[in-house]
């Protein structure tokens, strides 16, 4: 199967603008599972809550799961994109997976950054996993990646893939991290980031780029610049997420102690 990551350049608040622009991206080359960056279509500097609730929108009822459930079914495509989900009085930094189908599932961000914990409800949602037949997906969302609990949870659950919509700030720490996770659950992860800078209140963010997928041995199959725009598709077999043996006498999985862990 063929998954693609997008890099996108969001312009704050502009939504139509930021979804035609990703799916202008995705739309020179065909991939079965496409990823886009968190918060693609509303930009992620809000200035507070009540600017983030006025991006949010519901899931799949608003205009940018609409615009992807479109997208999907057009081209046969699935496509794991972050947005602020409007549900009821809470607003959550989340993702949401589509297909030809149309909605299929959402995820909502576990772990919350820095100012995000003032705009946003923390997920209230366990990890999942989705079997869309070309393959096992779970999400998750940036930060989530220096808690080793997220990847591995949906790794538990069989995971093949990791899609993994970013807007990373801190150089470089994703990259890293992504790498070791992919290899210690011997699953593929696909980080789509953003680039470009923000500056909507007294501090500017500039986004780092350099999205990636990474093999289940921890290989960096491909990596984007840190300062274009771009997309990337890469055929995998997704086979090699479901061995997880080391040695004849080792297995990721088998092998763990949990009787012994204490949490
Ligand atoms: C992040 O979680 N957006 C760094």
């Amino acid at each position: 199967m063929r998954i693609g990551i997008v890099q996108s350049s969001p312009v704050f608040g502009a939504i139509e603008r930021n979804i035609a622009d990703g799916l202008d991206l995705m739309s020179s080359q065909s991939a079965d599972v496409w990823v886009l960056p968190e918060l693609f279509a509303s930009g992620y500097q809000f200035k507070g809550a009540e600017e983030a609730r006025a991006l949010a929108e519901p899931i799949p009822a608003g205009p940018t799961s609409q615009a992807l459930i479109e997208y999907a079914s057009r081209t046969k495509s699935y496509i794991v994109a972050g947005l602020p989900e409007l549900d009821e009085d809470a607003v959550y930094n989340a993702s949401v997976l589509v297909g030809p189908e149309g909605y299929i599932a959402r995820y909502r961000k576990v772990h919350l950054f820095y100012e995000e914990k003032l705009n946003f409800s923390p997920g209230n949602l366990p990890f999942g996993v989705v079997d869309i037949g070309i393959a096992k997906i779970g999400m998750m969302i940036c930060f989530d990646h220096l808690f080793p609990e997220s990847a591995r949870s949906l790794a538990l659950q069989g995971a093949d893939i990791i899609c993994h919509p970013a807007n990373l700030v801190l150089p470089d720490l994703a990259q890293r991290t992504m790498a070791i996770r992919a290899l210690e659950n011997g699953v593929f992860t696909a980080t789509a980031n953003r680039i470009g800078t923000e500056h909507r209140g007294t501090e500017a963010l500039t986004y780092t780029g350099q999205s990636q997928i990474i093999a289940p041995d921890g290989d960096v199959l491909c990596r984007l610049s840190k300062d274009s725009i771009g997309v990337h598709v890469l055929e995998i077999d997704v086979m090699r997420a479901r061995k997880k043996s080391i040695t004849k006498h080792n297995d990721k999985f088998g092998d763990r102690r949990p009787g012994l862990y204490r949490l």
